[in-house]
């Protein structure tokens, strides 16, 4: 296996336009279908990066300021920010335009967290990610920080443990 893999080889783009089957009542973009999509184009990146059959382990959480208009292009970006033992971060933004108007908006980022399994589930390595350019760098060394975050809210870790998401707090500084 590669020990280490640029990120931009794991990017994915997805583009898709609102149709009246994925509206509510108020003809905008029901949230359930925009997260199925940001699922979607998230699991590509990070089989791209690992090789790999992934699961969706976690989707931090996402907030719905703009609603997304039908017949709206809705275009998602997705890119494994940094890969841990057997799981990945990966960051999705997604853009809605208004083609006859001209419009484009940046309506949504979000981290999802996917892990390499084999045939039978079981978590599997995955390569390291290497950024190449600032964004992918604070990109990458934010991941280490938002993965202690949502391994203490999933009960997976002990707040003590998460010496790096702590520092960014000073809590251990107040203490002295
Ligand atoms: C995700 C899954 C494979 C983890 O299995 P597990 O037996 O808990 O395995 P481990 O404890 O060894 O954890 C494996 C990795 O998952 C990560 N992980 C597990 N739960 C996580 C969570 N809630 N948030 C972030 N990472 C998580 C662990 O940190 C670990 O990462 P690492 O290998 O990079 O250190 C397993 O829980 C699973 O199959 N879940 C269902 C996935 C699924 O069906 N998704 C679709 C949603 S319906």
């Amino acid at each position: 296996m590669a020990k280490k893999k640029l990120a931009r080889l794991s990017e994915v783009i997805m583009t898709e336009m609102v149709l009246p089957n994925d509206t509510n009542t108020l003809n905008n973009l029901m949230g359930g279908k925009l997260m199925h999509w940001m699922d979607v184009v998230a699991a590509i990146a990070a089989q791209k990066h690992s090789n790999r059959i992934v699961v969706t382990a976690a989707a931090d959480s996402i907030s719905f300021k703009h609603p997304i208009a039908l017949g709206n292009v809705v275009t998602l970006k997705s890119r494994v920010t940094r890969a841990f033992n057997s799981s990945m971060e990966v960051f999705i933004e997604v853009w809605a335009e208004d083609i006859p108007a001209n419009k484009k908006i940046l309506t949504h980022r979000a981290f999802f967290t996917f892990v390499a399994v084999d045939q039978n589930g079981r978590p599997i390595e995955v390569p390291e990610v290497e950024p190449s350019t600032p964004e992918e760098t604070e990109l990458f060394e934010g991941a280490l920080r938002r993965r202690q975050l949502r391994l203490i809210l999933s009960k997976r870790m002990d707040p003590k443990d998460a010496v790096e998401l702590r520092s960014i707090f000073d809590l251990d500084k107040e203490k002295e």
